[in-house]
Parts: C-alpha cells; structure tokens; sequence
C-alpha cells in the first residue's frame, strides 16, 4: 500500500521567531509548508503576504493548491505587540494590532476552510499570548486582540467539529524571540528577561521550539480528540 499524500500546511508570519520554528518543525514531520509573511523566510517556502490584507491571503492560498493541493492545516503566528498608555494610544495604532493580531486570523481561516470542509478534515492552531490570562499594562489593544483570538477559537471549535476540523489556541508565555528581545531593550517587559525566569516555576525562557513541538502535536491525526482548547506554553507561569 502507497504512503497516503504529505498533507500541505500555512504558517503564518513564518519569516520569524516561533512561526519559523513551527514552519521547520512541520517540515521535519514530513508536510508540505508554506509560510506567509511580510518578510520573506530563510528556507524558501515563503510567500510575501500581509495577512490583513484578504485580496493577498486568497491570492497565496491558490499559489499553495496549484503546488501543493489543498491545505488542511493552517497555523497563525503572525502576529505585533505594541505598549503605549491607553489614555494615548491613537485609534490607528489600536486598528493596526487588532487588524493584524485577529483580523489577519479571520482572513486566513476563511481563505482555507474551504478546503479543510471539502476534505471533512482539518487542524487550525492559533498562537495568542499568555498575556490574555491576566491582562498587560500598555498593552491594551495587544490583550484585546489576542484574548478574542482566544474566544474565537472556541466558538469556530464548535462549528466546525463535526467537519473534522479541530481548531486549538496556543498562547505562549516568554519564547526568546526577536519580538520579546525588542521589548526587553525598549524596557517593556517589567524587568529583564534574567529577572522573568526567576519568576517562571521551570527557571528558563522559552524557546520557539517549545511551541513548535506542541502545534506538531495538534495538527497530528492523533490530537483528534483535543479542539476548543486553550493550551499554555508558558513554564507554568500564566502570566
Ligand atoms: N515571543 C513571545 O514571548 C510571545 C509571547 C506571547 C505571544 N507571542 C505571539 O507569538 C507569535 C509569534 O511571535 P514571535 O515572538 O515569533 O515574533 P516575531 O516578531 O519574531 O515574528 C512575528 C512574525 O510575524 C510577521 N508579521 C507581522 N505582521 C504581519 C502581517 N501583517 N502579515 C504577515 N506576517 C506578519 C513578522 O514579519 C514576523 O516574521 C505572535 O503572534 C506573537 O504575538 C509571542
């Protein structure tokens, strides 16, 4: 009997820190992946797309059937913070996190289900953040976006179930990504990264592939049974 065909996945904002470690991960398991992100990716299976802008999702998408077939994983890292004083933070910048940190979810779900419905089977993973559990100081339109992200995944877990599509949240505590070195070096973490591991239960930062290994896991035929769920990567810290 012949090998059923690799199953074809997205990552989005793969170009960078988790994303391109869940990209290499997935790879390694043996599916075809196609990263999109504004920036183009290391390894050469990434698309230059802007996840808010549907026209460029829908776009990329085709480019993945006609190489691939149809996609029946997606993964959404792509993801911005921001820290500014609620009482100053300007509308744009409120619009500009919410249209990439959940928006850009809604697209890229839309832009695939089709597939996922059509082949009664799908696994679609969204990584929020850990700050969603209790709130972040100047971080309100960041913990609003990603906090629904949280909410939507429950809801769209229960619509689509009975298709076979599972649809889990992932919200990382702190992975060493480009993205919290920034912080650290703009003084946005509340304290250095060393003085965080001092308050995680497993005394160190996370990695990429800490988060990585759990989405391999979630998009596999054996995590059939797990959907709706919001599960922490965060070295027991939920914060
Ligand atoms: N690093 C952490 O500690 C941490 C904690 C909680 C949540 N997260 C979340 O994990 C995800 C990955 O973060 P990271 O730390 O790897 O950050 P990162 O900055 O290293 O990577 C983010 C990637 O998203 C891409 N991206 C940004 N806007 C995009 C857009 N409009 N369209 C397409 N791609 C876009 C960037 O180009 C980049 O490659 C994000 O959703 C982030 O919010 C990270």
């Amino acid at each position: 009997m012949s090998a059923p065909p690799a199953r074809t996945a997205v990552v989005t904002g793969g170009a960078s820190g988790i994303g391109r470690a869940i990209a290499r991960r997935l790879a390694a398991e043996g599916l075809n992946v196609a990263v999109f992100d504004i920036a183009s990716t290391e390894d050469g299976d990434g698309l230059l797309v802007d996840v808010t802008d549907r026209a460029q999702v829908d776009k990329a998408a085709d480019t993945v059937r006609e190489r691939y077939g149809p996609v029946s994983v997606l993964v959404n890292a792509a993801g911005q913070d921001g820290f500014t004083r609620f009482a100053e933070l300007p509308f744009a910048d409120w619009q500009r996190v919410v249209d990439i940190n959940l928006n850009g979810v809604f697209h890229c779900v839309q832009s695939v289900l089709p597939d996922m419905w059509e082949g009664r089977w799908g696994r679609i993973v969204n990584i929020s953040s850990s700050s969603a559990h209790s709130g972040q100081p100047f971080m309100a339109h960041y913990v609003a976006a990603k906090s629904a992200v949280n909410g939507l995944t429950k809801s769209l877990a229960l619509e689509l179930g009975p298709r076979g599509i599972t649809v889990n949240a992932v919200p990382p505590g702190f992975i060493d990504t480009p993205m919290l070195r920034t912080a650290e070096q703009r003084q946005r973490l509340g304290g250095t990264v060393e003085e965080h591991i001092a308050r995680t239960p497993v005394r160190r930062v996370g990695r990429p592939e800490d988060i990585a290994a759990t989405c391999a896991f979630l998009v596999s035929e054996e995590a059939g049974y797990i959907t709706g769920q919001i599960i922490g990567v965060n070295g027991g810290r939920n914060t």
